[in-house]
């Protein structure tokens, strides 16, 4: 069964082709990043314009490169939430119109399953039960995965999601967007422990984060002096360490407290370097395996939609075959 992945929901069009026998066929993304670096973040109805002029070139690159035909997909699954309104639209109407002139069913996917069963798409999988940490610019969240369809809850952030963290504290660093990437690279070239940054709720003996005072604490730092280069850099690298830090901890925290010895990292800031490395030292001693997505598709992407979506099929999901479509800008995962 081939299944057609198309994300929208943000600032990357991307679409893939996943087959259930032979794993993932082809996916294609388009960044948005150059259009909406001018403006400093996502301006979202640019968003939604890009989308519909990437959507048909994106499909017809993916049907070449997997050499399959349209009429060769059995299901068409589509982020349907969270995210932006208008660029949810694009997609999910595409794929409603795509689906109703195939025949086939069309199947609304929640982005956040999508990163969430991402690492599964690997070579060697992870198997069931596990706990994800979910680390996106929209969402920080800690997660027991007991099967597909069934994500409780443990705990997840009271403000500021960790990308958002990142991206605002880069820009404070006069970094460009998105900064996550940037704040990481200027990182490498400081010394944590030069500023002193707090630990928000460390020891608060749960599974919640705050991650909004630590971008006040970097602001209030700005504001005492004047930052030289290396102490931007010194800035970023504490800041970096203290959000890992807390990430790491709670994360494997959650391992411990579920009896679980499999850990799934997903969405756009699992591809920090130095979250890698404080989670594969952690997890050494008490035997815990941490999964992550291939560097490609810890970001937006399709395939990770058309997995989710191909699982949701595996698991009896029931589609809409009509043409109708609806997309929810927010979306709880446990109620998806
Ligand atoms: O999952 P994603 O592509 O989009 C959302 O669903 O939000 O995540 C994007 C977020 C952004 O905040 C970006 O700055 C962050 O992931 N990010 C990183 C890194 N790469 C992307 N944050 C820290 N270090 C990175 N290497
Ligand atoms: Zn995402």
């Amino acid at each position: 069964m081939i299944v057609l992945g198309i994300e929208s929901s943000c600032d990357e069009t991307g679409l893939a082709l996943y087959d259930s026998g032979r794993g993932l066929l082809a996916h294609a993304v388009h960044s948005q990043v150059a259009m909406h670096e001018d403006y400093g973040g996502v301006v979202p109805e640019l968003a939604s314009r890009d989308h519909i002029r990437r959507l048909a070139p994106l499909l017809r690159e993916v049907l070449a490169k997997a050499d399959c035909r349209k009429e060769d997909i059995a299901a068409v699954a589509y982020t349907a939430g969270p995210g932006l309104a208008g660029a949810l639209l694009t997609g999910a109407s595409f794929a409603a119109g795509l689906a109703l002139a195939l025949g086939v069913p069309a199947l609304p996917v929640h982005h956040l399953e999508g990163h969430l069963l991402s690492p599964l798409l690997s070579s060697e999988p992870a198997g069931f039960p596990f706990i994800a940490l979910l680390v996106s610019g929209g969402h920080t969240q800690i997660m027991c995965v007991t099967r597909v369809g069934c994500y409780e809850l443990m705990g997840e952030s009271l403000d500021d999601a960790a990308g958002e963290a990142f991206d605002k504290t880069a820009q404070l660093l006069g970094l460009g967007y998105p900064g996550g990437p940037a704040l990481a690279a200027l990182a490498e070239l400081g010394t944590p422990g030069r500023f002193k940054l707090p630990r928000p709720m460390l020891n608060s003996g749960d599974f919640s984060f705050s991650f909004s005072g630590l971008k006040t604490a970097v602001l209030t730092t700005a504001r005492e002096r004047s930052l030289t280069q290396q102490d931007k850099a010194n800035l970023a690298a504490e800041f970096q360490e203290a959000a890992t830090e807390v990430l790491a901890t709670k994360a494997l925290a959650a391992c411990r407290a579920r009896g679980l010895k499999t850990l799934v990292v997903a969405g756009g800031v699992g591809a920090n370097k130095r979250l890698r490395e404080r989670l594969d030292a952690a997890a050494k001693k008490p035997g815990i395996r941490v999964c992550y997505p291939e560097m490609a598709l810890c970001t937006d992407n399709g395939a990770m939609i058309a997995f989710a979506g191909a699982q949701r099929l595996l698991a009896g999901a029931v589609p809409t075959g009509n043409g109708a479509f609806a997309v929810r800008p927010r979306w709880p995962l446990a109620t998806a």
